[in-house]
Parts: C-alpha cells; sequence; structure tokens
C-alpha cells in the first residue's frame, strides 16, 4: 500500500481511522480462514497489517479499540475454542410448514404410540438464536457449549458467564443438570449494538440471529460483556435425577431454579388447540422485542416423549411449526445452471440485490426446467401457467436458512420483446448431453467421471461441513487444487495424498502465492486428523443420490461398520435376498435409497474411487447410542403376528435404541423372535431352525419395559 501514512508521522484521527479499518480487514481475514476456509489474503500480508495495528496502538493506547486485532489470540491459525463432546445428543428438531402437516405430526405421535387420542402437547415460541448447553454440577456452572454439529460442539463456558440470564449457581437442583436454550439478542439490543458498531466505522450485523453468535463465539469474553445477550430455557440433557413428569413440568422446576421461560409457553391438547395458540404467537411476533421463527410443539409426557425416542437427528415428540417464508420483490438479471455433484442441472436466477427478511438475497433458484415453464412435476399448472424468464419481476422468498425461491412473476412489467428461457439440452460444464429419465423433474448430465463440474462439486460435499469437514479445505481451495497441474486433487483419495505427493514437488505449497509454512503445515496437519473418520459421515461424505447425513446415520447405526456396510451392498448386487431386505427393514431407507446405494457400489470405476479412499482411512465403527448395558445389544430380532402393547412402529424404535437390529425375515443369523397372535409362518421357520421365540410380554420383560 503506497498510500500509506508512516506510523510515526500520524495525527490521531488519522490513527482511529485506521485502526477501525484494520480491526474490519483482520477480523475479516480470520472470518475467511476459519469460518469460510477461504483466505483472502497471504499470511505474510496478514502478519504484517497486525504488526502495523500493534505499532499504531504503541503511539497512540488510548485509541486501542475494544475489537482490537492485538487481542486476538495468537496466529489465525492457533485461535479456536476447544471442542466438548455432549453427553447427550443435542437434536434439531423436523419441520411442519402449515395447518395439515401439524395434525399430521399429531396423528403420527398417535400411531406410533397406538393411542387414539387426547395427547397434550406443549407450545412455545421457537427463538431464533443459537442453542447453548448449561451443565450444572453440584450447582455450580461448569460448562456451557454451543451446539456445533449436535454431537460435538465450542466450550464457551467463559463467554455464557457474562450473560445475566444464565445464573451462575443453583440451588436446589440435581447434581447433575444440563440446561438447554437459546442465546438470542433483543431488537433493541440490536439496535443499540449496531449504532455503536457504525460509530467506530465497524461493519453493522444483519440481524439478531448473527449478532448474538458473533457476540457469543467470542474470544475475547470482554467483548460478549459488552453485549447484551438473553437467554431462554426450554430443554436439558444430562440429569442425575429427572426435573418433573411434564414437559410443562420441567419447564416450571427450571423456572423456579431462577431460569428465564418462554412466558407464551402453554399447554395444549390435540393439534386445533396447538395451531389457535399459533396464531395467537404470530398476531405478537411484532411486539415481542426478540426474533422468533415459528412454534415449537413437544409431547407434554416425559414418559411418551422417552417410549417416542429419536430417529435419526430429530425427535419423534416434538416438531417445529415455521412462520411463513419472508417475500420480497427484484429482477431476474440473468438465468445460469448449475451442474451439481449427481450431476443435475439447476436453474439460478440471478437477481438484483433484495433484502428478505434481513438477508440481502441475490441469487435464488428456479428448481428446474417445468418449474421456469409454469408447469409442476406431474405437468399440472402452476403460477397460472406463468413462465420465468430474463428481465422479468419476481417474487422471492425466504424460509429460515434454506435457499431463496422464485414464487412468482408479474407479467404486466415484462417487455415486449422478452423471450422464452430456452433450457440448455448439454452440460454446459461438458457439453454432454444432458438428459430426463422417466420420472425425474431434473435433467441430468450424462458426462459422469468425465464432468469436471460433477467430480469438483462431488469433492466440495466431501469436505462439507457434515462430511470429512477439513479446516483450511473448503470450497475455494477444492477448485484451486482440482485445477492444479502439479499437485491436484481430483478424487477424495487425493487429499489424503497431498502432502506425500507435496514433499515429492519441487515447488512446495508453502512457497507458493497465497501460502506459508504454517497455512501449509496445517492443512496437512488438518487432513491428517480426519483420516479417522466416522462411519456415518464417511457415508454421507460419498456423495450418493437420495443419501443425505440423516441417511448416513442410520445405515452407520444399523451396520456399525464399514465392513459390513459393503458386504450387504456387495450381496445386494440385485435387488433382492437377503442383503436387499436388510437394507429395506432400516426405518428410513426405501427402495429409491437402497438402489442408489447398491448401485452406486456396483459401478466399476466409482467403486475403484471408494476402494482407494477408503484404503487411505481409519473408518471409526458406529458407537451405538450407549446400549453396552442392554441385553439386547447387537441381537437380531424379528417381530411378527399382532403386537398388543405396543405398536409395530414403537416395538423396532425402541429395540434399535436398545442397540438391537431388527430384520423382517427370519434366518439362521436370528437371535430372537417375537411372536404375537397370529404368527404363521416366521414362527414356524424359526422353531425349525431352533431361534429363541418369545411373546410380546416375555420380550417387554427382557428389555426391562414390563407394562
Ligand atoms: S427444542 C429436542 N425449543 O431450534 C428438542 N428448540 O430447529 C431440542 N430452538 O437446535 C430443541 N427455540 O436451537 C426447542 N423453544 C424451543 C426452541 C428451539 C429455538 C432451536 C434450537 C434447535 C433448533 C431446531
Amino acid at each position: 500500500m503506497s498510500t500509506e501514512v508512516a506510523v510515526e508521522k500520524m495525527d490521531g484521527a488519522q490513527a482511529a481511522q485506521e485502526l477501525a479499518g484494520l480491526a474490519d480487514v483482520l477480523a475479516r481475514a480470520n472470518a475467511a480462514y476459519h469460518r469460510d476456509d477461504a483466505p483472502e489474503i497471504s499470511d505474510a500480508e496478514y502478519d504484517r497489517l497486525k504488526r502495523r495495528n500493534a505499532a499504531i496502538e504503541e503511539r497512540f493506547p488510548e485509541l486501542k479499540r475494544d475489537d482490537s486485532p492485538s487481542d486476538m489470540v495468537g496466529a489465525p491459525v492457533s485461535e479456536t475454542f476447544t471442542k466438548v463432546k455432549h453427553a447427550v445428543a443435542m437434536l434439531s428438531l423436523g419441520n411442519a410448514f402449515n395447518d395439515e402437516d401439524v395434525a399430521e405430526f399429531e396423528s403420527r405421535v398417535a400411531k406410533y404410540l397406538g393411542i387414539k387420542q387426547g395427547i397434550a402437547f406443549t407450545a412455545e415460541p421457537k427463538i431464533d438464536g443459537l442453542s447453548l448447553s448449561l451443565r450444572y454440577e453440584q450447582g455450580v456452572l461448569v460448562q456451557a457449549a454451543t451446539r456445533g454439529d449436535g454431537e460435538t460442539g465450542e466450550n464457551v463456558t467463559n463467554n455464557a458467564r457474562m450473560i445475566d440470564d444464565i445464573p451462575q449457581t443453583l440451588t436446589g437442583a440435581p447434581d447433575v443438570l444440563e440446561v438447554r436454550g437459546e442465546v438470542y439478542m433483543s431488537h433493541a439490543n440490536l439496535a443499540a449494538l449496531n449504532a455503536a458498531q457504525l460509530a467506530k466505522a465497524a461493519k453493522p450485523f444483519a440481524n439478531p440471529r448473527n449478532a448474538a453468535a458473533g457476540s457469543l463465539r467470542q474470544l475475547d469474553a470482554r467483548i460478549t460483556k459488552a453485549r447484551p445477550l438473553h437467554f431462554f430455557a426450554y430443554a436439558w440433557g444430562e440429569l442425575s435425577e429427572p426435573l418433573a413428569t411434564t414437559q410443562m413440568g420441567a419447564i416450571e422446576r427450571l423456572a423456579a431454579l431462577g431460569f428465564s421461560t418462554n412466558p407464551l409457553t402453554g399447554r395444549f391438547q390435540g393439534a386445533k388447540a396447538l395451531v389457535t395458540h399459533y396464531r395467537k404467537i404470530e398476531e405478537q411476533r411484532a411486539t415481542l422485542g426478540y426474533d422468533i421463527d415459528g412454534v415449537v410443539y413437544k409431547v407434554d409426557d416425559l414418559e411418551l416423549q422417552r417410549r417416542l425416542g429419536v430417529r435419526s437427528t430429530t425427535p419423534r415428540w416434538a416438531v417445529a411449526h415455521k412462520f411463513p417464508a419472508e417475500i420480497a420483490h427484484t429482477w431476474v438479471e440473468g438465468i445460469d445452471i448449475q451442474v451439481g455433484r449427481t450431476g443435475a442441472l439447476s436453474p439460478v436466477a440471478r437477481l438484483t440485490p433484495v433484502t428478505v427478511g434481513g438477508v440481502v438475497v441475490s441469487n435464488a433458484t428456479l428448481h428446474n426446467e417445468d418449474y421456469i415453464q409454469g408447469r409442476d412435476s406431474k405437468g399440472g399448472m402452476i403460477r397460472e401457467g406463468r413462465d420465468i424468464r430474463v428481465g422479468d419481476w419476481v417474487e422471492v422468498y425466504r424460509a429460515g436458512d434454506v435457499i431463496p425461491k422464485v414464487r412468482d412473476v408479474d407479467v404486466s412489467k415484462r417487455k415486449a420483446d422478452s423471450k422464452p428461457y430456452v433450457f440448455p439440452a448439454v452440460c454446459p460444464e461438458c457439453g454432454s448431453p444432458a438428459l430426463r429419465e422417466e420420472g425425474d423433474s431434473v435433467a441430468r448430465c450424462t458426462g459422469g467421471l468425465i464432468c469436471p463440474a460433477q467430480a469438483v462439486e462431488k469433492l466440495k460435499h466431501f469436505v462439507g461441513r457434515s462430511a470429512f469437514d477439513i479446516d483450511g479445505l473448503g470450497k475455494k481451495q477444492i477448485e484451486m487444487f482440482f485445477h492444479d497441474k502439479t499437485l491436484p486433487i481430483r478424487e477424495p483419495a487425493d487429499i489424503f495424498t497431498l502432502a506425500q505427493r507435496d514433499a515429492q514437488q519441487l515447488t512446495k505449497l508453502k512457497n507458493r502465492d497465497g501460502w506459508g509454512e504454517l497455512s501449509a503445515a496445517n492443512l496437512f496437519a488438518a487432513i491428517e486428523a480426519k483420516r479417522k473418520i466416522p462411519l456415518n459421515r464417511l457415508i454421507f461424505a460419498l456423495g450418493i443420490r437420495h443419501v443425505g447425513d440423516s441417511s448416513g446415520a442410520l445405515l452407520a447405526g444399523h451396520y456399525g461398520s464399514w465392513r459390513a456396510l459393503v458386504s450387504t451392498l456387495d450381496a445386494a448386487k440385485d435387488h433382492a435376498g437377503e442383503a436387499w431386505e436388510d437394507l429395506l427393514s432400516i426405518d428410513g431407507v426405501g427402495a429409491v435409497m437402497a438402489a442408489a446405494l447398491v448401485d452406486t457400489f456396483h459401478a466399476p470405476d466409482t467403486r475403484a474411487a471408494i476402494d482407494r479412499l477408503v484404503a487411505e482411512l481409519d473408518v471409526q465403527d458406529a458407537i451405538a447410542n450407549d446400549t453396552s448395558g442392554s441385553p439386547v445389544t447387537g441381537k437380531i430380532v424379528v417381530f411378527t403376528g399382532t403386537l398388543e402393547l405396543m405398536t409395530r412402529a414403537e416395538a423396532k424404535g425402541r429395540a434399535e435404541t436398545l442397540g438391537a437390529k431388527v430384520s423382517g425375515s427370519v434366518s439362521k443369523k436370528t437371535d430372537i423372535v417375537i411372536a404375537g397372535p397370529g404368527a404363521g409362518s416366521k414362527a414356524k421357520k424359526a422353531e425349525a431352525l431352533g431361534v429363541k421365540i418369545l411373546t410380546e410380554v416375555e420380550w417387554l420383560a427382557l428389555i426391562g419395559e414390563a407394562r
């Protein structure tokens, strides 16, 4: 920077202005490096700016800022929070978007439990902040952790101690008590904070959620202290003794212990009453003084909650009823086609930037060709058949964190010479034909492994947050390495040979532009750290169509090990037989997903790439949900005949929670058959094979659930 004023020649005003600028630039550099895995400046430049900041501060100590980069601990690479493994996983919630979804939720619960009606639920606002788990031992706050990925969060204890709503000590609490709730910032506090940010030439926060997250996740707890945050308690994790027998009772107990609980929490009977409360909360939304994005319903009876249990990462006993999406209007400046990791051609509208619910939106999905033309996937009309064109004035909407969508178009604002959008017939990236299979709503590039867009998207998915999540290897770096001539990453296995290949190069990574000794060493260390990978993450990382992160968890939970999964997929080649049936027996795995899995593993080139990858890894078996003490852990059980004490779904859910594998067919590998009245051929087969047969009552006694 040739325009830089020498520090010794600066006046106070220049110093203050430059300190503000440096705080901003360095904070952004940090965020780009850590949060976005996309460094914007070189290590050397970072160091130089930090030294300049320190020199200015030395000359003008009174101008040192609260958010001074000097107080950021260490180099940009070493500073992070320590990790905390949650004793009880922090769950997320399934969504309901309308009244029918809520009725559906109620009947799903009733059906699972085999109860006709009269189930009580609580309803409370869904706070738009970030969740926090507070651990108290003998009544003393010992740890606060963010949700993270639900299994492991970040230790933010020092910061949580700065929040007034969080008691430091409790009287009369269980010896071990983990209180969970939401940290949020009020509208008034956000306005004050943003005014202060602007006054010191710092960037204002886009919304209270970002402000709360940014304020809590500060390495310097003094910054957290200066930014008023609040906390509502609404759930709990590990407990040495129960808080109550109902959700409502537990919330009242937490309130009595000194926590803030939401005053709009109530107890209701049935979906209709829940929706009435939802409307009431919706009416008050604008005047609450803090952001909420829906209403959460929970089964009130905690024994019923326990029976309902958890499916993958969401409880069966709760649902979030979201408020309708926020909308805005803007122009379509262009339509681009993105090629996804499964080859899907996705049209994206490039928009004149517009604010939707506090976030600036400049891209929105147009889903597929039919959607652009005004048809749904069954050929019916949407938007009364209006198509969407470049140059159109459109309505966009955004619900929660999902990608914004284009909903409607105002054809009266359309120019006379506008032309309908023509969907490409070939992949814009590799030129291969794009084909739409029967029944598929999207066109897919048929280039497979030769399509660079698919390959690079697969790699980006592979390093994504729910997959390998490698520090310093984000989308930007994947793009760079993918096109690199000397040190390429073309398939996942290449990531794990990167350090070794670099060692054999003349020009080392550390000597390249944008890299340094530290950043290269850190990247190799971060990669090394992920050789050890939990099975569920590996399955998800492969990027197989229809296999999302919760499916990864289901498959890992069911098969336990990579070997067991692969031998099943190998044996299921023909989409038939015992192995195939076993795949389909998993609650949440259907024929479409099963076929995608099996076919992927039987495509020779893909399989070879998977094998090369796994040879580099140390795949961690799935840790079954602490079922070590369970009498049926690892056992293969089959339910047959009529069950009279629980529904089939609950019986299966309970058995799986206890570590058993529920199969649909009896073989010599079956350990226990639970036979109810009317059991037929399966019970006979079990008898012939000498498999243990229990009645439902005997089974319940075995698993300690005698009713
Ligand atoms: S209950 C198993 N209640 O929403 C139940 N969550 O989308 C765990 N949230 O991660 C959550 N307000 O951060 C619950 N009243 C409320 C909530 C709430 C906000 C957040 C929470 C959770 C997310 C799930």
